[in-house]
């Protein structure tokens, strides 16, 4: 009794990657038998160990992993040994704790037969095996199967798998596993049973089991090499029509990986199983894969554009883990973004290739900067490869998956594009079933390139964003132009002092017209005659010289993002103006519309803050009025250039953030160009009406953007034709894209239209989830100021569960981390809100719990009475018994 109070009073335990030593005993074969049912499944594993050659522990202990499991029999046969019997132990040969299982005594080479039971219905952490609406799933990444079975679960033991499953036969016809289907058979009182056989070992993380009564869509795929694939989707009856576009997406994957990274898929069948109840958004398990069903079902009535974007790149992701991650897995935790920050590259790179290119790294960097920067900058601040944990679900952060994309991106710059695809050829190869580091893979793309990436290893190991300043210099005489840039990078928990970073900076240069410059770079041959270079600042401190400027040029810097890190050197507004209207860079002329409308907005919030009369600025007006007339512009690329930058970004740029200012002052820019440009962006919008059927392309992707762009700042006027437009918008679009952006208008305005439009919608859509979870989203972030009332009611709604964690992003996510002004109220309710949700999460699933959190990790950001109020909150989760390791570490770091 003593001490088991003492250790769940105990702070949870740090897991160190310095600590780090080979498995001491290794399974080479894992036999699962599953006798499902809902309340009680029993499972049986039968395991093949020895020891492992490459440990130099001495020790004969066998420790397993295991939680919340009923053990019920343990029996171990030696291998080898002259008298091998079957022993069956007893609680003697073994120590059993909370989570885990100390085998003592165990010989080099054993068979182990454990026999656990568990409940799939209790388990609302929805990690391991749980029941969603009907279905038996799982989900095992990172440390979900040692709530299945005692295992050693780490990733650095890989096994064969064999599973059997059984079932009730009409609840639970298809029952899948990893690999291939080998056999099956009935067994009498309505049951029956299938065998599946993955030929490739692999770490307990990948294993997958499913179980429902489901719908299958099925296609084919012809590898390169002539191999036949089948495709498998399988989904609730009710979706059969929402599977297109997922299987298109999987064939384009398919085809862009053999293209592209020169990668086949390795098995008979590819399966995918949506299912309603996810804690992400979908697991690359061994040719299973297992989809939050909001990222795989598409239909034109119930999804967004941004849905059908969306499912292209997750089906993506998850495809390509099946080289980057599952082929050549993450030998442990610290290494997460081995797999994850290069798959979410591959993902980009793809999504790149299939639509437009700089839309997508617009939206790449906007995640960065609205989300990345600030973890960067806060209290979890942590490297894209962290050094501790105390719960690994809280890293699979912006940081591990974006930050470590843009890692990957940056060697990919560094390399060119031939050079990086050997060194991926390389890193395939040297390690294909290998359990692998961060240092495996970067060496892999040195050894196939002329090139020293031991400075760069420090993107992997230090936290925090760089900024970057720069002067320029321009030498008339001696027709020389020179660039100075200097680094700095501020201290983050646990990082007091940086170590230069490796950065490449791609930049250009441009005359008064606007129009190219061919650069010479003086002593870099590499760059002479381009028309941009990519520069290696390695030094605090660097100095470039461009020889043969015949006149003082326009610097156009980091261009396409090339390095994730933030210009700190304020320009002119007219560079920025100029650059907006000029520069060729398709990113960079977006990024100096948004650096100009933040300077803009910063200035604002300080005559805001001052009481005076607001007043937009000409200049700015008219560079607006120009993107939003030139029609040489891609619409999608116009519809991002004439969007602001978001409340959560604006207020990372200041010193306190004053939520209130920055919302009036966001909502004052938006009403001066809708009142000064009306008659443009009505014009805008009438003369694009897209005719016929919904199509997922760029073309009609853009037309739609830019329609639905024009109209939310014609709502921005006090004018009732514009909300009858919008009204009936909402009534007669055939598509999802137009209807939303009509209704999460209309939500922010207080009068008939929008109850009326709220109330029909839900009358269409009750019997759909998926669609109610938008309902939901859109009433969470309306500006009208009754909106937490509402979100508080609407959690007592029929439709709202707090089980399911798509309704709990949808209404409490989407109120707390997307509606900034709101959350933040100066009196508090947000964040009493808050915390309250954290705490009765935190009983039920507490992953989801940690997430909601973020709504509090930049509480230093705020004025006295903002900080006082979220520690105060802060303090009151912190002081709950019982919390989880996932929201202790959270919290706990955030006051730290
Ligand atoms: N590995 C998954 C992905 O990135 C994410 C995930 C992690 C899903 C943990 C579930 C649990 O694709
Ligand atoms: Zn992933």
């Amino acid at each position: 009794m003593d001490s088991l109070t003492s250790e769940s009073i105990s702070e949870p335990k740090t897991i160190f990657l310095k600590n780090y030593s080979v498995p001491e005993y290794l399974v080479d074969t894992v036999i699962l038998d599953f006798d499902l049912t809902e309340t009680k499944t029993t499972v049986r594993s039968e395991l093949k160990i020895r020891k492992n050659p490459a440990s130099e522990s001495n020790s004969s202990n066998l420790e397993l992993n295991g939680q919340n499991l009923k053990l019920i029999a343990i029996t171990l046969e030696a291998i080898n040994e002259p008298s091998s019997l079957v022993k069956t132990l007893t609680e003697s040969d073994y120590l059993l704790e909370n989570e885990s299982l100390v085998i003592s005594d165990v010989p080099e080479f054993f068979i182990l037969i454990i026999t656990t039971e568990i409940n799939p219905k209790e388990n609302l952490a929805l990690e391991g095996l749980y029941l969603s609406s009907n279905m038996f799933c799982t989900q095992c990444e990172a440390q979900g199967f040692r709530r299945i079975s005692y295992f050693p679960d780490r990733p650095d033991v890989m096994a064969l798998f064999t599973v059997t499953i059984h079932a009730d036969k009409q609840h639970y016809p298809i029952l899948l596993s990893n690999g291939n289907k080998t056999d099956s058979g009935d067994e009498g009182k309505n049951r029956h049973w299938v065998t599946w056989q993955d030929p490739f070992p692999k770490p307990c993380y990948l294993f997958a089991l499913v179980a429902g009564n489901l719908y299958c869509q099925q296609d084919v795929f012809t590898t390169a090499s002539g191999q036949n694939v089948d495709l498998y989707l399988y989904v609730e009856h009710e979706n059969k029509h929402k599977c297109e576009h997922a299987l298109m997406c999987l064939k384009q994957s398919m085809t862009w990986d053999e293209e592209t990274f020169g990668r086949e898929y390795d098995l008979n069948n590819f399966m995918i199983v949506a299912v309603n109840d996810f804690n992400m958004g979908a697991m690359e398990n061994k040719g299973l894969n297992i989809f939050n069903s909001s990222c795989v079902l598409a239909s034109p009535e119930t999804s967004t554009d941004a849905d059908y974007y969306r499912i292209q790149g997750i089906i993506g992701h998850e495809y390509f883990h099946n080289w980057s991650g599952n082929r050549v897995t993450c030998r442990d935790w610290f290494q997460l973004s081995l797999k994850e920050g290069f798959t979410v590259f591959r993902d980009q790179q793809f999504s790149s290739d299939m639509n437009s290119a700089a839309v997508q790294r617009i939206d790449d960097v906007n995640i960065l900067r609205n989300a990345q920067f600030s973890q960067d900058a806060g209290p979890m601040a942590h490297p894209v490869r962290p050094q501790e944990y105390i719960e690994i679900s809280n890293f699979y952060t912006v940081t591990v998956y974006n930050k470590g994309a843009e890692v990957v991106r940056m060697i990919h710059t560094l390399l060119g594009n031939k050079g990086f695809r050997k060194g991926s050829d390389s890193y395939f190869k040297r390690h294909d079933g290998q359990a692998v580091t961060v240092e495996d893979f970067v060496n892999a793309m040195e050894s196939e390139n002329n090139i020293d990436l031991s400075q760069f290893m420090n993107w992997y190991h230090q936290a925090g964003t760089p900024k970057i300043e720069f002067s320029e210099s321009y030498d008339a005489q001696a027709k020389r132009y020179t660039l100075t840039l200097k680094q700095f990078c501020a201290a983050t928990p646990g990082q007091e002092t940086k170590k230069d970073f490796h950065i490449p900076i791609r930049v250009g240069l441009l005359n008064s017209n606007g129009e190219t410059l061919s650069l010479d770079l003086s002593g870099e041959d590499s760059c002479s005659g381009e028309q941009e270079c990519v520069l290696e600042l390695k030094q605090n401190e660097q100095r470039f010289t461009f020889d043969n400027i015949s006149e003082k040029p326009v610097l156009s810097l980091l261009r396409g993002f090339s390095a994730p890190v933030k210009i700190t050197t304020q320009r002119p507004r007219s560079e920025m103006a100029f650059l907006f209207a000029n520069d060729p860079d398709d990113f960079n002329r977006w990024n100096a519309g948004q650096e100009l409308a933040l300077d803009i907005i910063l200035s604002l919030i300080k005559e805001h803050q001052a009481g005076h009369d607001l007043k937009l600025d000409k200049e700015y007006v008219n560079a607006f009025r120009k993107t939003l007339n030139n029609s040489s512009l891609d619409n999608a690329l116009k519809s991002q250039a004439l969007g602001l930058p978001s409340e959560s970004y604006i207020a990372d740029q200041c010193h306190i953030a004053d939520t209130d200012a920055i919302h009036d002052v966001r909502i004052f820019i938006r009403q001066q160009l809708a009142k000064n440009l009306e008659a443009d962006l009505l014009t805008l919008y009438n003369s694009f009406t897209i005719s016929g059927d919904y199509q997922f392309n760029a073309k009609d992707m853009g037309q739609r953007s830019i329609r639905n762009t024009c109209l939310s700042y014609l709502m921005e006027l006090d004018n009732a034709d514009y909300h009858k437009i919008c009204v009936e918008q909402f009534k007669n679009s055939n598509n999802m894209t137009d209807v939303i952006a009509a209704l999460s208008l209309l939500v922010n305005h207080d009068n008939e239209y929008r109850e009326n439009c709220l109330a029909s919608f839900y009358e269409q859509w009750q019997h759909d989830a998926l669609v109610i979870d938008k309902w939901f989203a859109i009433q969470a972030t309306s500006r009208l100021p009754a909106t937490l009332e509402r979100v508080k009611s609407l959690m007592n709604h029929s439709a709202f569960t707090i089980k399911n964690p798509n309704k709990v992003r949808a209404l409490i996510g989407r109120f707390c981390l997307g509606n900034i002004a709101q959350f933040h109220n100066s009196d508090g309710s947000g964040y009493q809100f808050l915390a309250e949700q954290v705490l009765s999460l935190d009983k039920l699933n507490p992953q989801i719990a940690a997430r909601l959190i973020q709504g509090f990790s930049q509480w230093r950001n705020y004025n006295d009475n903002r900080q006082q109020m979220m520690k105060q909150n802060l303090d009151k989760i912190i002081s709950e018994d019982g919390l989880s390791k996932d929201v202790y570490e959270i919290v706990s770091k955030t006051l730290a």
